[in-house]
C-alpha cells in the first residue's frame, strides 16, 4: 500500500477513535461542527493536562532560572505591531473564480490550476492577515479593534521586567507559559495539526548575545533528549529540520519535525531570535527594556532563545505513534475479535495509568476500596462490566499501561494481579506493594 494511503487510513482510524473513546471531539458538531476548532473529551483532556504538567515540571520546575508566566489572551492590540504580525502575519491566497474555493498558494501543488475543481480562472494572489480580531468596549469601530493572540511569547517580552524585578533573576534566566493562540488559518487541515485555536508551550531564555549560540545549542539538547526520554519517540520517528531561509533578525532555527500519519511536520522550533523581541517592544512601548549588568557595570539588550511548541500537535503526534493493532495477540486472553487496537502511551502521559478491575460484581466493595486508594496516586479508572477479556480490551484502546485484577484469591492472600499493556503478562503483587510498583513502571 502506498504510504500515503496508509497514512490517511492511519488518520481515519486515529480521528475515528479519537471521536469513539472521547479523545477529541469536533467542535460544535451537533450543529454541523465549526472548521478548525477540536474539543478534548475526558480521556482527551486528561492527557492534554498531563502532557502540561509534564512539560511545566521538565521547564520551570525542575529549573532555577525559568519562571512561569499566565497572561490575557487579548491584550494592548500595539503588542502585535510591535512585533509584526499586523503588518506581516499573513499568508499568499487566491480563489478560485469557479467554485469559490480559497487556497494558500504556498501549499498548491500547481498554483495557476485550482486543487478543487481543476479551473484555471483563479484570482491574482493577495495577503491575507491571520491574526483573530475582535472588538472590546461597547463600540464596534476600527478604535476598538483588538486581536487574540497569535502565539503566547509576546506577552512574555511584555513583561521582561516585571518578572526580572519580581524574581531578582540575573542573565541568564527564561520566563515560560502555556496558552491558547489563535490563527484564522485559512486551510485548517490534518486533524488538530493545522487548528484555528490551539495550545502553545513556549520558553524564552533571555541571555547575553555573547552566549547566545552556546544556549541555544543547549535547549536544542535539552528537547530533543525530552522527546527522547520522556516522550519515548524512537529515533526514526524525529528528524531535525535546520532553516535554511532565516528572519532578518534570527540567528539560527531549527525545526524538530516527527511522522505524522501524513508525513514529516514540524512539533516543535528552536530559535535564536537575537535582540528583536526587546528591541522592537522598547520602541514601540518607549519603556527601555535593556539590562542593566551591575557586574560588569554595562547595559546590554538581552537576546532570546525560544523554545516553542503545540500541545494539541504533540497529542496527535503520541497518538500517531501509539496507535497499533495487533493481531498476534487476538487469541490469548480467550478473545474472539481478530485485532487488538492498543495505543502503547508511554505511561507518564497515559490518559488512565492504572485500571482496577474486579474478576466479579461480587468482590465490588474491596475492588472500589484499591480503586479509590490508588486513584490518590495515579490516574485510575475502576470498570466491572463485561468480561475480565473485553475490559483489558476497553483499556488496551485508551493506552492503559496497567490493568489489576482484584480476584477471590485477593480476599485471602491480600495480592492482586497486574497485567501489562504491552507484554500482556502478569504479575501477582502484594496490595501493599502496588504503588511502588506502579510508581517505579511508571517512571515518577
Ligand atoms: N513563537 C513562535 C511561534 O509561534 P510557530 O512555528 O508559528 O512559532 C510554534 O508555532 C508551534 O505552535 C508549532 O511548532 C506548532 O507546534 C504550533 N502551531 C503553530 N500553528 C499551529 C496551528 N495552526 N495549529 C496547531 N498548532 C500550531
Amino acid at each position: 500500500m502506498a504510504d500515503d494511503v496508509k497514512g490517511q487510513e492511519l488518520m481515519d482510524k486515529l480521528v475515528s477513535l479519537c471521536k469513539r473513546r472521547g479523545f477529541i471531539f469536533p467542535s460544535s458538531e451537533i450543529y454541523g461542527g465549526f472548521n478548525g476548532f477540536w474539543d478534548y473529551g475526558p480521556y482527551g483532556c486528561r492527557m492534554k493536562r498531563a502532557v502540561e504538567s509534564l512539560w511545566w515540571r521538565e521547564m520551570v520546575e525542575t529549573r532555577d532560572n525559568v519562571e512561569g508566566l499566565d497572561s490575557t489572551i487579548i491584550a494592548n492590540p500595539t503588542i502585535w505591531k510591535a512585533s509584526g504580525h499586523i503588518d506581516q502575519f499573513s499568508d499568499l491566497m487566491t480563489d478560485c473564480k469557479n467554485c469559490k474555493a480559497r487556497h494558500r498558494v504556498d501549499q498548491m501543488e500547481d498554483p495557476t490550476t485550482c486543487p478543487v475543481c481543476g479551473s484555471k480562472d483563479l484570482t491574482e494572489p493577495k495577503e491575507f492577515n491571520l491574526m483573530m480580531k475582535t472588538f472590546v468596549g461597547p463600540v464596534f469601530d476600527d478604535e476598538h479593534v483588538a486581536y487574540l493572540r497569535a502565539e503566547t511569547c509576546q506577552p512574555i517580552f511584555v513583561n521582561f521586567h516585571s518578572v526580572r524585578v519580581a524574581t531578582r533573576q540575573k542573565l541568564p534566566f527564561g520566563v515560560a507559559q502555556i496558552g491558547k493562540a489563535f490563527r484564522n488559518e485559512i486551510n485548517p487541515r490534518n486533524f488538530t495539526f493545522r487548528s484555528r485555536e490551539f495550545t502553545q508551550m513556549e520558553m524564552e531564555f533571555f541571555c547575553d548575545g555573547e552566549e547566545g549560540m552556546k544556549w541555544f545549542e543547549y535547549w536544542k539538547e535539552q528537547r530533543i533528549n525530552y522527546y527522547r526520554n520522556k516522550l519515548q519517540f524512537p529515533e526514526e520517528f524525529m528528524r531535525i529540520h535546520v532553516h535554511d531561509k532565516l528572519a532578518h533578525y534570527a540567528k539560527a532555527a531549527i525545526d524538530i519535525e516527527v511522522q505524522f500519519p501524513f508525513g514529516w511536520g514540524e512539533l516543535e522550533g528552536v530559535h535564536h531570535r537575537g535582540t528583536w523581541d526587546l528591541s522592537q517592544h522598547s520602541k514601540f512601548s518607549g519603556v527601555d527594556l535593556s539590562y542593566m549588568d551591575h557586574d560588569n557595570h554595562r547595559t546590554l539588550m538581552p537576546t532570546v532563545i525560544e523554545t516553542s511548541v503545540g500541545l494539541d500537535r504533540t497529542i496527535l503526534a503520541l497518538l500517531s505513534r501509539a496507535y497499533d493493532e495487533d493481531t498476534a495477540a487476538t487469541k490469548k486472553e480467550g478473545m474472539e475479535e481478530d485485532v487488538r487496537v492498543v495505543l502503547h502511551l508511554p505511561p507518564l502521559v497515559a490518559p488512565i495509568q492504572a485500571a482496577v478491575l474486579p474478576q466479579s460484581k461480587k468482590l465490588k466493595e474491596n475492588a472500589e476500596a484499591l480503586y479509590k486508594d490508588i486513584s490518590r496516586y495515579f490516574r485510575s479508572e475502576y470498570d466491572d462490566t463485561g468480561s475480565i477479556g473485553k475490559r483489558y480490551r476497553r483499556q488496551d484502546e485508551i493506552g492503559t499501561p496497567y490493568c489489576i485484577t482484584f480476584d477471590f484469591d485477593s480476599l485471602n492472600d491480600n495480592a492482586v494481579t497486574v497485567r501489562d499493556r504491552d507484554t500482556m503478562l502478569q504479575e501477582r503483587i502484594g496490595i501493599t506493594q502496588l504503588r511502588d510498583y506502579l510508581e517505579k513502571k511508571i517512571g515518577f
